[in-house]
């Protein structure tokens, strides 16, 4: 099993010094290239993160028909989409990625009729898929689940309805509007999630020939047109990972400099370390961070854009272990993120949950220990507690953490810290 060792030898750690450059959004690129499905042609997507996620999501885009070359050291994708498509995505393949089930929109669009496996994913809680299937069946899709695919057709094909989701879900926001960029009349969707990487994917839209208005709002009318253009397209930067360097510089002290992350989209973000005490200086594709002693703890609350981030919420829990004071660390989005608060209370931090609500009690320094990441973000999140943590820590697992954060080990080392990849007994053996 791989994991990280990160050697902080009086829990201070070295305050971290360097700059980082942030790739595209994993959370954008992924629904980028399920878009490419709706045009015919070659669809050319850059500033591509290099994960694995992009390499299953190409190979489930070859399974419906598509030939993908991905080109991880120019960061680039091209997809070749064929008239006709297949229109089942296999468990084998989908299980393996929870952003797959973005293809059920444009099948259904493609070809009236699509087969997707019923996705796994991070082990966050149960990310139903009720409001994708009720926005499409308005748009005149019928579904069900058979043998764990979700099987849906609109066999008089798709058109324009209205679709008011019951809460602002990033993955039922695109299903629809995908399916809604090629139904025969308007759809009005309201209540949309306003994520930065939903204006990406409309942005793509738009440039490939679909009608949109209101982008960046909480409603968007589509109006459907009859044929999409394949286009090329650069993926928006990925503002988490922006926001996870954010919180090393907050976490270890030092000063970082990000580039390829717009500070608009980290905007609570880092109002809250800015207020907290850290010195945030923003720039138009990317913001520094510098702090020179501990900061002062800060609540959160999660909730969609433009609200804190869920995905940052790890992160700003570990800030609070080390930090002056008490927060509250409120979760309203997935309600097993909490499960890294154990891991972190591994590491000596003061943390009680109760419920979708955590209080932590800031200590100067965490104690050095082995942990275990359950996703990417909680896995990151721990190895920047380790960074605080007096000793060794070792996060098993790290591939959770590949998953969303390449070159992760480089950067850090870049940064001045003590961290390395290494081979990890099997827990269970130990
Ligand atoms: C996406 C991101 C994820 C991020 C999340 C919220 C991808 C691949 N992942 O996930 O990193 O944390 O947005 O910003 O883009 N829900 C339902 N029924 C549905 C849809 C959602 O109950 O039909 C629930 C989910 O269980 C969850 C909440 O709504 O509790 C939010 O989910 P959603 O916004 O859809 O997140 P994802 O698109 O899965």
């Amino acid at each position: 099993m791989e994991g990280f060792l990160v050697r902080s030898p009086g829990g201070q750690g070295r305050p971290l010094r360097g700059e980082v450059r942030v790739g595209g959004a994993k959370n954008s690129a992924l629904k980028l290239m399920a878009a490419s499905l709706l045009a015919p042609g070659t669809t050319t997507i850059t500033n591509l993160p290099d994960i694995l996620d992009v390499d299953v999501m190409a190979r489930l885009l070859d399974e419906l028909g598509c030939t993908t070359r991905v080109d991880h050291t120019r960061a680039v994708v091209e997809i070749d989409v064929p008239e006709e498509l297949a229109h089942h995505a296999p468990y084998q393949l989908v299980r393996r990625l929870r952003a797959s089930i973005s293809v059920l929109g444009p099948l259904l669009a493609r070809c009236g009729r699509a087969e997707v496996a019923l996705p796994g994913g991070d082990a966050i809680g149960s990310r139903g898929l009720d409001m994708h299937l009720e926005g499409l069946e308005r748009l005149g899709a019928e579904s069900r689940i058979e043998h764990g695919y979700v099987v849906a057709e609109a066999t008089a094909g798709l058109h324009g309805a209205e679709v008011g989701l019951e809460f602002p879900s990033v993955g039922a926001t695109e299903n629809i509007l995908l399916a809604a960029t090629l139904a025969d009349g308007t759809t009005v969707l309201d209540n949309v999630a306003r994520e930065p990487e939903i204006a990406d994917l409309c942005g793509m839209l738009v440039a490939m020939g679909a009608r949109i208005d209101g982008i960046g709002s909480g409603t968007l009318r589509v109006e459907g047109v009859r044929r999409l253009s394949p286009v090329e397209h650069a993926t928006v930067g990925d503002r988490i990972v922006g926001g996870t360097w954010a919180f090393a510089a907050a976490i270890a002290g030092g000063e970082v400099e990000v580039h390829g992350v717009d500070p608009a989209h980290l905007g609570i973000v880092l109002d809250k370390l800015d207020r907290a005490g850290a010195q945030v200086t923003r720039h138009e594709h990317g913001f520094g961070v510098r702090v020179e002693r501990r900061l002062r703890s800060f609540d959160v609350v999660t909730l969609p854009f433009p609200g804190f981030p869920t995905d940052l919420q790890p992160f700003a829990m570990a800030l609070a272990a080390v930090s002056d004071g008490t927060a509250m660390v409120t979760e309203n989005v997935f309600e097993a993120r909490f499960m890294f608060a154990q891991e972190l209370a591994r590491l000596g931090a003061d943390v009680h949950v109760d419920g979708h609500h955590a209080v932590v009690r800031g200590r100067p320094r965490l104690s050095g220990a082995e942990v275990v990441a359950h996703d990417i973000r909680a896995g990151a999140a721990l190895v920047l507690a380790g960074l605080a943590a007096e000793g060794e820590t070792t996060v098993a697992d790290s591939f959770h953490v590949d998953r969303g954060y390449p070159g992760f080990v480089e950067q850090l080392t870049g940064l001045g810290v003590d961290i390395e990849r290494v081979e990890l007994a099997d827990l269970d053996d130990r």
